[in-house]
């Protein structure tokens, strides 16, 4: 164990003991536990060299090539169950693994009738396994194209983390994420919110009456998201975590 911490460190991994615990766990063997480690100092990220990550106390599959569910989207998760009512109709677009929409329903009464939508096939195989459980459905394609005619008018709750890193800024993301994930999933075009405008412009058909689109931004971008959604007729407010640093906007038709 000594020598893996050691490894760790050097490779410059901040809590190389929890990790050493997180790698020993993961490995079949110690020749499997050779391979994670040669991966993890070579700089994957560690949720992909053990297949997993905990979001919102769940312990969801991820894996190389997907984007790791990240601790300040809890927030959105905690505004989210705090509007649904239970067994609501919950859509997570731009599901990656399907972390926001397995975290809502799990957390609701009585469950929920969930349904997780994403562009990337390799996304949507973690996604499926890891909806499972709360009887998810997974759809593939972009955006609401992706969608079937049978959901319009009857979601209550829409989730979305979509990509908002500005294309310029990407080259100033860890490397972890820069050469890890795929770029569908961080790039939103010249100012970011790309993806943003398009959702909130394509929202209304799909909500209920009364249904809610929450939407992980940055502070920063925050009034041009707002704006987004206020353009697309929602009734629009923003809402902040200090404690995660994260920032919501929600809109209610
Ligand atoms: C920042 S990641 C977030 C994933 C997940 N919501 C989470 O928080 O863990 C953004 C996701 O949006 C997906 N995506 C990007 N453009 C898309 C599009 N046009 N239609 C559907 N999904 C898209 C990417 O494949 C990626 O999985």
């Amino acid at each position: 164990m000594t020598s893996l911490v050691e490894s760790l460190r050097a490779a410059g991994c901040v809590f190389a003991e929890e990790e050493a615990e997180l790698l020993t766990g993961a490995a079949r063997d110690d020749g499997h536990l050779a391979e994670l480690l040669a991966r993890r100092v070579g700089g994957e990220p560690l949720e992909h060299v053990v297949g997993w990550a905990e979001f919102c106390g769940l312990r969801l599959e991820v894996g190389a090539g997907a984007f790791v569910p990240r601790r300040r989207t809890e927030f959105l998760v905690r505004e989210a169950v705090a509007l649904a009512r239970p067994g609501a109709v919950v859509l997570d677009l731009c599901c990656g693994v399907g972390a926001l929409g397995a975290a809502v329903a799990s957390q609701l009464p009585g469950g929920a009738e969930l349904h997780a939508a994403d562009i990337d096939p390799a996304a949507l195989a973690y996604a499926r396994r890891n909806v499972a459980p709360y009887g998810g459905r997974v759809w593939e394609g972009d955006l609401y194209a992706a969608l079937p005619e049978s959901l319009k008018g009857r979601v209550e709750l829409l989730v979305v983390n979509a990509p908002y890193v500005p294309t310029e800024e990407i080259g100033l993301m860890p490397s972890e994420a820069r050469e890890h994930e795929p770029l569908v999933s961080l790039d939103g075009g010249a100012d970011g919110l790309d993806v943003h405008r398009r959702v909130a412009a394509g929202a209304v058909p799909w909500l209920a009456p009364g249904g809610h689109l929450l939407i992980e931004t940055s502070a920063r971008q925050s009034p041009s998201t707002a704006s987004a959604l206020a353009s697309a007729g929602l009734a629009v407010r923003a809402v902040t975590s200090e404690e995660l640093y994260a920032t919501v906007v929600i809109g209610t038709a």
